[in-house]
């Protein structure tokens, strides 16, 4: 038999789906973009675990929790929305299992602090997000809630944005330590991230509810016009006759997503030699943009008139989720001995 490599498989394929965003309110081009539209994809060949990470939100908004709540329940009707279906994929909140909250504990008996401490975005959060205290516990444990998360599941496919890597490579070295010590319980998850153009918001920077530069899924058409037509565009077009680039636009960043070979080609022409103006080019796009979202924001206002309904899918994904977790804790806590 050829010698086992590191780039063997791992011995556990489960084809399992995990992932879960923190609720921050309303949702954007950038997460339908980034994380949404993949999500769909995924749902439709694979069992998919989507949640409301609501105890990672409290990792930072400990004092102050009371947009959790409310930002929670508008996730929820978002993803409804876009179209992840409560049938086919279990999507649930965090906090209603709390198999993950006994799997974090066990994990944090096998792991070393210097661990956490390494993981990049510790301290790049801390000095980000100054003016909170962040030298707590559980904002340490941020990523071994992460990936009790993910093992609770037994996932093996986590879809995340870049800056989560590190996150899906502790929760794999997580697993192996669990694996070595206790027996197999563990597949070693890995963490797809889709290659698609960042979405800048529109003042050209990530697209980012904190920045107030976001496009949200629940905004109008005139909403969406009024914000893209004043996002930024290549600094050289100070004025209508001055020629400039889509490689040195922001705006342009939406033509790549939304727009057609033919549209790109033709508003690239007419950017070079100023023949266009900004706004006509922005009309182009925009118009893509509003057909994209008036289906999500009409299904939106659907759901919202339908009482309960956000209750009802959490506490049906709750049941589903916590009868796998639970059938995993089983395992993890006979290959512990505890
Ligand atoms: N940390 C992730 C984020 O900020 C959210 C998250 C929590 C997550 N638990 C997860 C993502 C498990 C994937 C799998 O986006
Ligand atoms: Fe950007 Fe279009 Fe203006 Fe060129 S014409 S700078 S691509 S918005």
């Amino acid at each position: 038999m050829a010698r086992k490599t590191s780039t063997d498989k791992p011995s556990i394929q489960t084809n399992v789906v995990v992932s879960g965003n923190r609720p921050t309110g309303d949702l954007h081009l950038g997460h339908l973009n980034g994380a949404l539209k993949n999500w769909l994809q995924l749902q439709r060949k694979y069992g998919c675990f989507f949640f409301v990470a609501d105890w990672h939100a409290l990792t930072t908004e400990y004092a102050d929790p009371s947009g959790i709540h409310e930002s929670t329940k508008s996730m929820v009707l978002d993803w409804l929305a876009v179209g992840l279906d409560p049938d086919t994929s279990v999507i649930f909140r965090q906090s209603d299992v709390p198999e993950h909250a006994e799997l974090h504990l066990l994990f944090s008996m096998i792991v070393p602090v210097p661990w956490l401490e390494r993981v990049p975005t510790y301290k790049e959060q801390q000095e980000q997000l100054e003016g909170r205290d962040l030298s707590t516990y559980g904002f340490l444990g941020y990523p071994l809630l992460q990936a009790a998360d993910i093992l609770v599941y037994k996932g093996d496919r986590v879809p995340v944005g870049e800056d989560q890597l590190p996150h899906v490579e502790l929760t794999r070295e997580v697993a192996r330590r669990f694996n070595r010590l206790y027996g197999e319980v563990f597949p070693e998850p890995r963490g797809e991230v889709v290659r698609i153009a960042k979405i800048p918001g529109t003042d050209g920077r990530k697209m980012s509810k904190s920045y107030g530069n976001t496009v949200s899924l629940g905004d109008d058409p005139d909403t969406v016009y009024s914000k893209l037509s004043k996002m930024v565009t290549d600094p050289r077009r100070a004025r209508r006759t001055d020629p400039g680039d889509p490689a040195d636009c922001p705006t342009f960043k939406l033509h790549e997503v939304y727009c057609t070979d033919a549209e790109k080609a033709e508003v690239t022409e007419g950017c070079k030699s100023a023949s266009i103006g900004c706004l006509d080019c922005k009309k182009i796009m925009i118009k893509h943009v509003v057909e994209e979202l008036e289906p999500i924001r009409s299904a939106r206002l659907d759901l919202e008139k339908r009482k309960g309904v956000v209750t009802e899918v959490l506490e049906a994904g709750r049941d589903k989720a916590r009868k796998v977790a639970a059938s995993t804790l089983s395992d993890v806590r006979s290959a512990v001995g505890i």
